[in-house]
């Protein structure tokens, strides 16, 4: 009897120290934090709006566009970099980390946006790029200052080899990584633009300076980051040159593998300590990695072993497919939905760096309505959505048709094969008004031109339309917030072998209804028929919550439903 008490007791003892260690423990992706519910949209500063009429946009524009978001039902913007910079890479090349660049504000204006953004129960993240900074930022004027200059080490800093370059190492811009800076005879290394030597990420004064910055940033009270390419930040330090694969790119170099410049082992030593440091924040901020991770085992390491790296690895597979395939996204979606590090999944479609889904996706003839279905298989899996400015309204891609009207320098060095991506960075289209749509005055003129299509695509005019992509944006996600199914519910894909209709079902497990997606991926109209009996699903006829082709019962049979070409049906099924 006594040894039976003993026993107990031991057992209290254990369980309870276990519940308050769990207690104790940081919270990792476990807890059902904010950042798994929240819908994130990227703000590109200087397309979103323009308050004084230089044709830039600006941080008050996004003050000013707050209630905007809002009444959208955003509850995270992901602003791309504001801080001084010589804007050759429109932000991405950082002159000062610690600072807002003129041409967008004044560090006043950014915390005037935090508190009104606060009020609104919106969370600001920042973009981190931490593999470079600008040729302008004084860490790299010191460090090319000589080479027994204290920072000299800062940055990668090679001797050339037969009169040329280091190694074979390309450029993501074109043409060789590495550059010769005359006064010390020495190469350094750039995985982009000239103007971006990168960092040399062995050395723990850069990790150090550059946990700071999060630091600087984290104590204002952003809710976390986006980092840059981080799959970039270390490289061979024997130099080992790079496989050439067969034919030439866009710049007329030869193709070649990064093998030795990408996705290196200690990456994740990095994302280790940059998490712990997020972790001793209060609010549990957020890191979300920029990664074109080329498979889900690559884009699972980025999770950590054990939850301990990125929450939110943003999903490139996903959002290259680029064709309405149901058998290539079900197979995308389901092995990141079951990814083996039990990861929460992020999706997006379009961002300042690639064409917009309406066009990239878009058939040439029914392009809102395929838009409205991109909507729906965005918002509504078990995911974290990332949205890019302009996507809610239809915005396409309108590249520069000379090359003298090109500002991206990658597509001056690519034309006419690439020609860059102004494309996807126009004006937000806010009014009909012509010239500029409301991003800035009439009168000004728009560091890229606004397109044509703003006359009709825009928020003014899409608001008063029922019918409009905003309008099926704004009831997405008014559904993601008010279904409990769309919140907390599993991820089951339907009828696996449909090679038009992707299907699937967000299992609700607790007291209330589960809620069905069919997505007609082709353009023809197909008849399905679902069983969710293995679901628990029982009844033969389904509540028609929301769809995108004008059907206006309000139940719908669950063994026999047509679905138009591209249409969207999101079903409340019991
Ligand atoms: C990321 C950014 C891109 C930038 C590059 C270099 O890919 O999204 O816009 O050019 O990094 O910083
Ligand atoms: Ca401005």
């Amino acid at each position: 009897m006594r040894q039976l008490w003993l026993l107990l007791y031991l057992a209290m003892v254990t369980l309870g120290s276990a519940a308050a260690q769990t207690q104790a423990a940081p919270l990792k992706t476990n807890g059902d934090v904010w950042w798994k519910h929240a819908v994130i949209y990227e703000v590109y500063p200087r397309s979103f709006q323009d308050t004084n009429g230089d044709g830039l946009g600006d941080i008050k524009g996004i003050t000013q566009r707050l209630s905007y978001l809002k009444s959208l039902g955003i509850d995270a913007i992901w602003i791309t970099p504001m801080y001084p910079s010589p804007q050759v890479d429109f932000g991405y090349d950082i002159a000062d980390y610690e600072a807002i660049d003129p041409q967008y504000g004044s560090m006043g204006d950014f915390d005037n946006l935090m508190k009104a953004a606060k009020q609104q129960g919106i969370r600001v993240i920042m973009d981190m790029v931490m593999n470079h900074t600008s040729d302008q930022n004084p860490w790299f004027l010191e460090s090319r200052s000589s080479r027994t200059n204290p920072k000299r080490d800062w940055y990668i800093w090679r001797e050339g080899k037969d009169g040329g370059p280091p190694n074979n190492w390309q450029s993501w811009f074109g043409h060789s990584a590495w550059t010769l800076d005359p006064k010390t005879g020495q190469y350094y290394y750039h995985y982009f633009y000239v103007q971006q030597p990168d960092l040399n990420w062995r050395n723990p004064e850069v990790r150090k300076a550059m946990y700071d910055v999060m630091r600087f940033w984290l104590d204002k009270g952003v809710a976390g980051f986006r980092i840059d390419a981080v799959s970039r930040l270390f490289e061979d330090p024997n130099l080992h040159d790079d496989p050439i694969l067969p034919g030439t790119n866009a710049f007329g170099d030869p193709n070649i593998e990064h093998k030795y410049t990408d996705n290196l082992p200690e990456v994740h030593d990095v994302l280790k300590e940059l998490r712990k440091l997020v972790d001793s924040y209060p609010g549990n901020p957020v890191v979300i990695s920029e990664a074109d991770e080329p498979n889900i085992l690559e884009l699972s390491k980025m999770y950590g072993t054990n939850n301990d790296e990125v929450q939110l690895p943003m999903d490139f597979q996903i959002a290259d497919v680029n064709e309405l395939s149901a058998t290539k996204f079900r197979k995308l979606f389901d092995e990141v939905e079951n990814n083996p590090a039990h990861g929460w999944p992020e999706y997006f479609f379009s961002n300042h760096d690639q064409a917009r889904q309406w066009d990239r996706y878009g058939d040439g003839k029914h392009n809102d309505q395929i838009a409205k279905l991109m909507a729906a298989l965005l918002l509504l899996p078990r995911a974290t959505p990332q949205m890019y400015y302009g996507e809610e309204i239809g915005m396409r891609t309108t590249v520069p048709t000379r090359v003298e009207d090109v500002r991206d320098p990658v597509g001056v060095t690519g034309w006419p094969k690439d020609k860059g991506r102004d494309g996807e960075r126009t004006p937000m289209q806010w009014t009909a008004a012509r010239p500029n749509a409301g991003f800035t005055s009439p009168t000004a003129k728009p560091w890229l031109p606004v397109p044509p299509s703003s006359v009709t695509y825009n928020t003014e005019v899409e608001s008063k339309d029922p019918n409009s992509i905003l309008n099926f944006y704004k009831q997405l996600l008014v559904l993601r917030r008010t279904e409990p199914a769309l919140k907390s519910g599993a991820w089951v894909t339907i009828n696996p072998d449909d090679p038009n209709v992707f299907s699937f079902l967000r299992h609700y497990l607790g007291n209330g209804r589960s809620v069905l997606v069919a997505l007609n991926m082709s353009d023809k109209p197909q008849m399905v028929t679902y069983d969710l009996t293995a679901q628990g699903v029982q009844s033969g006829i389904g509540l028609m919550l929301l769809n995108s082709y004008g059907y206006e019962q309000k139940t719908i049979r669950m063994d026999h439903m047509t679905i138009p070409p591209f249409g969207t049906a999101v079903i409340g099924v019991k």
